[in-house]
């Protein structure tokens, strides 16, 4: 085992968009397990949105703050344990943060179950097919027949909630970033139509996709979006409000959508927010139905993973600008 521990730091914090001078490497000795604490080894690094919406202030967890190391969820294999609850070559899940070891407490981390690819750990058997699964049949509540829209559609998360809404027999509309990623959805993951909100007049475009309207809008990014769909959403529409990228890689955050209280009060909507976590005690009865729809071949996964280390703020850099399609990741070792 190494000495010296790898370790990405948040340098400054962005004021406006995040770049590479934001981070540097550095070395650090490995760090020791005390009694109770496991070294843990990184494995794949986590790539997420929220990574960003954290350098902005206190989300659900506590503001990032300059110097320190860059936090992140990791898939880590325990390679020391000072606890009985761990052992080594246990798989666990935790905000180890970027780097190449960890010492933590088992109560902090989950452990995880061995599979093949591990990788779906962190894609759809994660965060992001929970989160995928909660808020669409929790928050959205579809029945089948209802049109579904859900934006970064060729996300991790947005590109599971739209297979799912297909698997629930709605009619599925994506919005996403180019034509290439619309085909995508459309030819690959078998959502009934794409819309490219890069290409303009985003509200004719909804309207040729949704011509019965929007009874569910699972929103990923906020903004311009939000309002847009705002405008063509049915009466007693829901709207499953996941996150807000659009808003994350600026300072200040921009202006937010038109059309609130009002439209909210004239179309009768029910605009949910939701964490993941929230639902946390019935995981279980999710994981079976994503595992169960792995298998059958209904719920098809697509991982982006990028090599190294080295490459992390780059790969978050990436994400933001829309890179990726499905879950991205970092393989560490
Ligand atoms: N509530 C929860 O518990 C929870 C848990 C996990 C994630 N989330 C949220 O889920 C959302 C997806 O996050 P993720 O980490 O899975 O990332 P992701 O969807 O895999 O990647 C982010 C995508 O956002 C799109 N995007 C970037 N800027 C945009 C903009 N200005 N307008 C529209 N789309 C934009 C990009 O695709 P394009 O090429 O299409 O632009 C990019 O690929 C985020 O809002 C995140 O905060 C919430």
């Amino acid at each position: 085992m190494p000495e010296t521990n790898r370790q990405i730091v948040l340098d400054q914090l962005p004021q406006g968009k995040l770049t590479a001078e934001h981070f540097k490497l550095i070395e650090a000795p490995r760090p020791e397990p005390g009694e109770g604490e496991a070294l843990v080894r990184t494995r794949y690094i986590s790539l997420d949105a929220a990574n960003r919406a954290w350098m902005q202030g206190a989300t659900y967890r506590s503001a990032l703050n300059a110097g320190q190391v860059m936090a992140g969820g990791a898939l880590s294999e325990v390679v020391e344990s000072r606890d009985p609850a761990l052992a080594p070559g246990d798989l666990v899940w935790g905000d180890t943060g970027w780097q190449d070891y960890a010492v933590v407490q088992p109560k902090r981390v989950a452990k995880l179950p061995k599979m093949e690819p591990v990788t779906h750990l962190l894609s759809v058997f994660g965060v992001a097919g929970l989160t995928a699964y909660f808020g669409l049949l929790e928050c959205g509540k579809p029945k089948p027949g209802e049109t579904v829209v859900v934006s970064a559609a060729a996300g991790s998360v947005g590109s599971l909630v739209g297979q799912i809404a297909k698997i629930k027999g709605c009619r599925v509309v994506g919005v996403a970033g180019g034509e290439a990623k619309g085909r995508w959805l459309v030819d690959e993951l078998g959502f009934d139509a794409a819309v490219d909100y890069k290409a303009g007049d985003l509200r004719r475009q909804l309207k040729e996709a949704c011509p019965t309207g929007i009874d569910v809008y699972f929103d990923n990014v906020g903004g311009d979006i939000l309002e847009t769909c705002l405008f063509a959403m049915n009466v007693h529409g829901r709207i499953a409000c996941c996150g807000a990228v659009s808003q994350y890689d600026a300072a200040p955050p921009q202006h937010g959508p038109r059309g609130v209280p009002g439209l909210i009060v004239t179309k009768r909507l029910t605009l949910q927010g939701f964490v993941v976590t929230d639902f946390a005690d019935r995981n279980a009865e999710a994981l079976a139905d994503l595992q169960a729809w792995v298998a059958e071949g209904k719920l098809k996964v697509q991982e982006d993973i990028l090599e190294g280390l080295e490459t992390t703020p780059q790969a978050l850099i990436g994400l933001l600008a829309g890179e990726n399609r499905g879950k991205r990741m970092v393989r560490v070792g």
